[in-house]
C-alpha cells in the first residue's frame, strides 16, 4: 500500500444560529468586543445529540466517497462533548450509518482530535490491514458552556465535521507532526464532578491537584494562556510537518488552521511569513467547535472546489492537553 487519499468529506450544521446580537440579551457584550476580539459573528447552537450530528456528516462524507458504510473497517470520532460516557460516540454513529464491519474507537485530544485521528488512519490504511475509516467529528460545545460567563461563552458553537480515509495505490505526499504538552492541563479543562457514593467521604480538595476551585463541569480557559500557547504552536507545527514533508510552506494551496480566533490565525500567519489568504477561515460563521472545526472547513474547501488533484494542504490544531499537531497532504 502507497498511500492514503481523502475520498469524501461531510459535515453538518444545526439549523439553531446565536448572534453576537442574541448574546447582548444574555451577557454585558457587544458586537464590536467579540468581532474585534475574535473574528465571530455568529455560531449554530444544537438541539439534538451530538450522535445525530455525527450520524448527518458521516452519511454526507459516505455519499461523497461513493461507499457504502458496511466497507468502512475503522469509524474514528474524535468528540470532546460525547452524550455518553460509554458507549463513545463512535459506537452510536456506527450503528446508525450500519458500519457493521468497523472497528470503532473515540479519541479525546480536544480541538486537535481530527489532525491526531488523521494520522491513526495514516497508520492503519498504510499497515496494509484496513482499507476505509471513517473520521467523523461531532461537538456540542453548547453542553459545557456557561451561557453567564462572557468571557468564554460568545467563543463556541455547535457542528460536525467527517471524511473519509482510503488507502491508496498512488503515492500521495503525507507527513505529520503531534505533540502534547502536558503540562497546560489545567489552561484549558471541562471536568467531572464526583456525585459520591455511599462508601466514601467526599474526596478532599487536595486530592483535585487545583482543579477544585472550579467545581462544575463548564469548559474552563485561561485565555491569555490559551492565545500564547496558539501562536506559538501553531506556526511551529506548521513548519515542523512541512520539513517532514519535503516541502516548503509556500507550496501550500491552504493552511486551514482549527478555527478558535481570527487574531490567533493573524499573529500565527505574521510569525509563518505566509499572506492571510492562505488561511482558509469560517470562524465568523461557526465559532469554535472543537474538533469540528477542522474537518468542516475541509469538506467546504472540498464542496467549493477549491482543491486540484495534488495541491498541498496544511491542517493544524491546538487545544486542551494541551495538544497541538499539524498533518500536510497531497489533495
Ligand atoms: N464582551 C465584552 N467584554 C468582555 C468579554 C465579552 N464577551 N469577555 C471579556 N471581556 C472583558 C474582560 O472582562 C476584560 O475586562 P476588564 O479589563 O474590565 O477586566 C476585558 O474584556 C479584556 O479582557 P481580556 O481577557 O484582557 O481580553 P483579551 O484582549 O485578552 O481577549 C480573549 C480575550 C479573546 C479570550 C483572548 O485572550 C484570546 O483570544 N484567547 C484565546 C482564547 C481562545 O480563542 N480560546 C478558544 C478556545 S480554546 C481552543 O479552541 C484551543
Amino acid at each position: 500500500m502507497e498511500g492514503i487519499c481523502i475520498r469524501g468529506t461531510g459535515s453538518y450544521l444545526p439549523p439553531k444560529l446565536a448572534t453576537n446580537e442574541d448574546f447582548m440579551k444574555i451577557v454585558d457584550t457587544s458586537d464590536e468586543w467579540i468581532v474585534s476580539r475574535t473574528g465571530i459573528k455568529q455560531r449554530h447552537i444544537a438541539c439534538e445529540p451530538v450522535w445525530q450530528m455525527g450520524v448527518k456528516a458521516a452519511k454526507a462524507a459516505l455519499e461523497d466517497a461513493r461507499i457504502p458504510a458496511s466497507e468502512l473497517d475503522l469509524v474514528l470520532s474524535t468528540s470532546v462533548t460525547s452524550d455518553f460516557s460509554t458507549p463513545g460516540a463512535s459506537c452510536m454513529i456506527a450503528q446508525h450509518i450500519e458500519a457493521v464491519n468497523a472497528v470503532c474507537i473515540d479519541i479525546n485530544a480536544a480541538c486537535t482530535g481530527f489532525v491526531y485521528a488523521l494520522d491513526m488512519a495514516r497508520m492503519y490504511l498504510t499497515s496494509g490491514e484496513y482499507r476505509n475509516v471513517l473520521i467523523v467529528s461531532p461537538e456540542k460545545l453548547s453542553r459545557i458552556t456557561d451561557y453567564t460567563d462572557r468571557s468564554t461563552c460568545v467563543l463556541f458553537g455547535d457542528g460536525a465535521g467527517a471524511a473519509v480515509i482510503s488507502a491508496s495505490e498512488e503515492k500521495k505526499r503525507f507527513a505529520s507532526y503531534l505533540r502534547t504538552d502536558a503540562t497546560g492541563t489545567k489552561v484549558l479543562f471541562a471536568r467531572h464532578v464526583d456525585k459520591g457514593n455511599p462508601f466514601q467521604e467526599k474526596q478532599k480538595a487536595n486530592e483535585f491537584d487545583g482543579f477544585e476551585e472550579h467545581d462544575n463541569e463548564y469548559l474552563y480557559m485561561n485565555g491569555k494562556e490559551v492565545y500564547k500557547f496558539a501562536t506559538r504552536v501553531l506556526p511551529l507545527a506548521v513548519e515542523e510537518a512541512c520539513k517532514k514533508c519535503g516541502v516548503a510552506v509556500e507550496e501550500l494551496k491552504y493552511i486551514i488552521p482549527h478555527q478558535a480566533n481570527i487574531r490567533i490565525v493573524k499573529t500565527a500567519c505574521e510569525r509563518l511569513g505566509v499572506p492571510m489568504d492562505k488561511m482558509y477561515l469560517n470562524v465568523e460563521r461557526f465559532g469554535n467547535t472543537s474538533s469540528a472545526s477542522i474537518p468542516i472547513c475541509v469538506d467546504e474547501v472540498n464542496r467549493r472546489g477549491l482543491l486540484q488533484r495534488g495541491d498541498l494542504v496544511a491542517v493544524v490544531g491546538f487545544g486542551a492537553g494541551l495538544t497541538y499537531g499539524a498533518a500536510v497532504f497531497e489533495w
